[in-house]
């Protein structure tokens, strides 16, 4: 993929923070949500890239737009694999809550784990961690050699885990362990995100979230040179029949970076919708609106931050309830 299409994909992204984050606050998570996917959809097809949804909004019955096997694109050349979520965290921005997102990922075809929208169990680290984790070991464990990598005091690490009864071991052997834990409503996107960049304040990712954001994230992940381990976690034999719909024999399967996410060639595209650790949120100025992104080349390892000014009455693409 050529790098000019960074800038294309972040577009991508922008259109969606832009449409969702003018519903921050309001309390409608479906609305929110459903601005961004259209934003998202509309911006799409101006871009040079014959794309396949692999990990969309749902399946083709159940959501009309960016659903699984969907195409987006101009429709030219290159033929890419497309992983979305045009708002991550959809409480987050109904409720005004920090670390919402608009993410995409891009790789070539085949590249990207088809993972159905069930649960994921994750364990994710920064490039200095790599080598230290392992989803089988103890939380303890876990923490010890990242805490070595890192050559950190295990009271100086800090691990992000989603608030949720399920974690509630997590969050225990953790403090057991006398680290600290940093607990979120939502978004383990950019928890992931957070833990394989330094100085962010967190050094590992630990629980179960969705497969599909786990997939995103391993691409970024990827991109930074981290770590990543996941298995999915699925809890009826629905999620085992799509699991096995979506061509994976081993439900059960530990699978290592290189299987959510292979090769090199890589984008990852993310816009802030709300304020947060790594992005700002969409600021309104009337005419014009701010936007905060982060697009990173999976070849080259360039790690971009970009601050756009958007003159919001020269973009007739978008419908005007967006703005
Ligand atoms: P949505 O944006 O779809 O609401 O997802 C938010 C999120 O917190 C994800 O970041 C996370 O992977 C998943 O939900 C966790 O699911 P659950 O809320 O069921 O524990």
């Amino acid at each position: 993929m050529e790098r000019e299409l960074s800038l294309e994909f972040v577009r991508v992204t922008e259109a969606a923070a832009l449409a969702s984050g003018r519903l921050m606050g309001r309390g409608d998570k479906e609305a929110a949500d459903q601005a961004a996917v259209d934003a998202m959809r509309s911006v799409f097809d101006t871009v040079n890239i014959s794309g396949t949804v692999v990990i969309g909004e749902g399946e083709m019955d159940e959501a009309p737009m960016l659903y699984i096997g969907e195409q987006v694109g101009s429709g030219s050349d290159p033929c890419v694999d497309i992983a979305v979520d045009p708002l991550e965290g959809t409480n987050l921005v109904a409720k005004g809550l920090p670390n919402a997102l608009s993410v995409v990922a891009i790789a070539n075809r085949g590249c990207f784990l088809h993972a159905p929208d069930i649960y994921m169990d994750k364990i994710a680290v920064g490039p200095k961690g790599r080598g230290c984790i392992d989803l089988d070991a103890p939380v303890a464990e876990n923490l010890a050699r990242v805490a070595e990598a890192l050559k950190k005091d295990l009271e100086d690490m800090t691990a992000i885990v989603l608030d949720r009864e399920r974690h509630q071991h997590i969050i225990d052997e953790t403090r057991k362990a006398g680290a600290r834990v940093k607990l979120i409503s939502d978004g383990d996107v950019s928890a992931a995100i957070a833990a394989a960049i330094e100085d962010t304040g967190v050094d590992i990712l630990f629980g179960i979230g969705g497969a599909p954001e786990g997939v995103i994230a391993a691409a970024a992940i990827k991109i930074l040179g981290g770590e990543m381990q996941a298995r999915l976690a699925p809890e009826d034999d629905g999620d085992l029949e799509r699991i096995r719909e979506m061509g994976l024999e081993d439900p059960h399967k530990l699978l290592l970076l290189e299987d959510l996410v292979s090769g090199e060639d890589i984008f990852f595209a993310a816009t802030g919708i709300t304020d947060g650790d790594m992005l700002s949120g969409v600021r309104y100025r009337g005419r014009t609106a701010e936007t905060h992104s982060l697009v990173m080349r999976g070849i080259t390892g360039t790690i971009r931050n970009i601050y756009a000014t958007h003159t919001l009455a020269k973009k007739p693409r978008f419908k005007p309830e967006f703005f």
